[in-house]
C-alpha cells in the first residue's frame, strides 16, 4: 500500500438556499470580483441575476468574462488574465460547469503571467501565485469545484491540455446547490453521470499497491450511486435526493481522497481528451464510448480480480460463477448501464468519427512512449482501442 498526502482545503456550502452565503465569502478575498461564466445557461436560469445581486449587497464590484465554450479555449483564459491585470481583480467567481471552473483556474494563475497562457498548458511557465477562486458548480460531472486540476483546449493546435497543481488550483470555496442542476438537460445528465463514474473506475481499476480495503468500497458505493440515482435524474430532472446524490458523488469522485493511494496514470481520460482536442465532442459521451473497449482490450487473468469485485459490488452479480465469467458479464453490464440507461452513443462511428487521426491521437495519449495505468499501453495498444470503438 502507498504512503499518501491527504489535503482538501475546499469550503464546501452543500444545499438549497446555501447560496446567502456568498457575498460574505466573497468579501473574504477582497472587492473586485471576475464573475466567469458560459454560454447563458445561467442568464436563462435567472441565477446570473441572484449572483450580481448578492455581489452588489456584498458592497462588492463585478466584472465579466462571458462565453467560456464546453472544452474551454485557452483564448478564453488569456481573455480573463487580461481583465485581472486591467480591472485590479481581487477574487474570481466560476458560475457554471466544469469548462467555466477550469477556465477560471487558469485564468487565476495566468493572471501573474505577462505571456501566453498556453504556456502554462506546455509547462514553459510554472504558477507559483494563484487568484482566489470561488465557484457555483451547475452541472454534476468534472467534480472540478473539489480538484486541482483543470483542462484547457486550443483551437489553432487541435490540443486539450489538463494537469493539477496541488495547493494552488484547488477552489476556495464552492457551492453546490443541487437545485442549480435541476435544468441541466437528459443528455448533459447522462454525459455528466458518465463522467462521474468513468473517474472511480480510472481510480479503481489499479494495481495491488494502488488499492485499499475501506478505498475500494467507498469507491463502489460511488460507483452504486451514480447508477441508481443518473437514469433518476434524467427521468425526474427535479428529483432533489438523486441531484444531490450526483452532485457530492461528482466532487468526491476526484476530489484527492479516493484516488489518494496511487502513484499510476489514468488510462480512458488521455485517450478521450484527444477526442475532445480534434473533434470537439462532449468529454463524458467520449468516455462512455471508449471505457468497454479498453475494459475489453485488458481483461486477462492477470486484471480479471478487479474485474470481479466490480461486477460483484457495483453491478450485484452473483460471486459465486467463475471470476472470468463474472467479469464479462461486468463490462457487459457497464455498456448497459452506458448504452441504455443513459442512451449515449456505442460508437465513434455513430458520432460521425472515423480512423483518420487514431495513429496521431494514439501518439499523443501516450506521449510517444507509454500511458501508465491499470495495464500500461503504447501508441498500438491505444490504436487498437481506437479501433474497437468505431
Ligand atoms: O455554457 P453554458 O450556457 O453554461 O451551458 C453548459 C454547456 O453547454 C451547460 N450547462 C451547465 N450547467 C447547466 C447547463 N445547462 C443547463 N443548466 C445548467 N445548470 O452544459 C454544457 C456543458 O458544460 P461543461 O461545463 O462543458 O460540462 P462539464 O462540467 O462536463 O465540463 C467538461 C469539461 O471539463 C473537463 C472536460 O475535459 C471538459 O473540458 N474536465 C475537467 C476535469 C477537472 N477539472 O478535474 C476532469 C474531467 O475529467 C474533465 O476532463
Ligand atoms: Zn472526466
Amino acid at each position: 500500500m502507498n504512503s499518501f498526502i491527504y489535503d482538501i482545503p475546499t469550503k464546501v456550502y452543500f444545499g438549497a438556499g446555501q447560496l446567502a452565503h456568498l457575498g460574505e465569502e466573497l468579501s473574504n478575498y477582497g472587492k473586485n470580483v471576475l464573475v466567469c461564466y458560459g454560454g447563458g445557461s445561467i442568464k436563462k436560469s435567472g441565477l446570473y441575476d441572484q449572483v450580481i445581486a448578492e455581489i452588489r449587497r456584498a458592497g462588492l464590484t463585478a466584472f465579466e468574462l462571458s462565453g467560456i465554450a464546453p472544452n474551454p479555449r485557452v483564448t478564453s483564459v488569456n481573455e480573463g488574465a487580461a481583465i485581472c491585470k486591467r480591472e485590479r481583480i481581487d477574487v474570481i467567481l466560476a458560475v457554471g460547469g466544469g469548462s467555466v471552473i477550469d477556465c477560471a483556474k487558469f485564468v487565476s494563475v495566468a493572471a501573474f503571467y505577462d505571456g501566453d497562457a498556453w504556456d502554462i498548458m506546455e509547462h514553459k511557465y510554472e504558477p507559483t501565485k494563484a487568484l482566489p477562486l470561488l465557484d457555483i458548480s451547475t452541472i454534476s460531472a468534472t467534480g472540478s469545484d473539489m480538484d486541482a486540476g483543470g483542462v484547457i483546449s486550443n483551437e489553432a493546435t487541435q490540443e486539450k491540455i489538463g494537469f493539477s497543481i496541488p495547493g494552488l488550483l484547488q477552489p476556495k470555496v464552492s457551492f453546490l446547490d443541487p437545485t442549480l442542476t435541476y435544468s441541466v438537460g437528459r443528455r448533459q445528465t447522462a454525459c455528466g453521470s458518465a463522467d462521474i463514474l468513468s473517474h472511480i473506475i480510472e481510480t479503481y481499476f489499479v494495481p495491488e499497491d494502488g488499492s485499499m480495503f475501506l478505498l475500494d468500497r467507498f469507491k463502489e458505493g460511488l460507483m452504486q450511486t451514480v447508477v441508481k440515482y443518473a437514469p433518476v435524474a434524467m427521468a425526474e430532472p427535479e428529483n432533489y435526493e438523486a441531484r444531490a446524490n450526483l452532485q457530492w458523488a461528482a466532487s468526491w469522485a476526484i476530489n484527492g481522497f479516493t484516488g489518494a493511494l496511487q502513484n499510476v496514470a489514468w488510462t480512458c481520460h488521455p485517450i478521450e481528451h484527444e477526442l475532445s482536442a480534434i473533434y470537439d465532442i462532449t468529454h463524458g459521451l467520449g468516455l462512455a464510448i471508449i471505457t468497454p473497449k479498453w475494459m475489453k482490450y485488458i481483461l486477462d487473468e492477470k486484471t480479471v480480480s478487479r474485474f470481479y469485485d466490480y461486477g460483484v459490488h457495483v453491478f450485484g452479480i452473483d460471486g459465486t460463477q467463475a471470476p472470468m465469467d463474472v467479469a464479462k458479464q461486468a463490462i457487459a453490464a457497464t455498456e448497459r448501464f452506458f448504452y441504455e440507461t443513459l442512451g449515449l452513443a456505442s460508437t465513434l462511428s455513430a458520432i460521425g468519427i472515423d480512423d483518420q487521426h487514431f495513429a496521431l491521437m494514439a501518439k499523443r495519449a501516450c506521449g510517444g512512449d507509454v500511458l501508465p495505468g491499470f495495464r500500461p499501453l503504447r501508441q498500438a495498444d491505444i490504436e487498437e482501442i481506437l479501433r474497437l470503438s468505431l
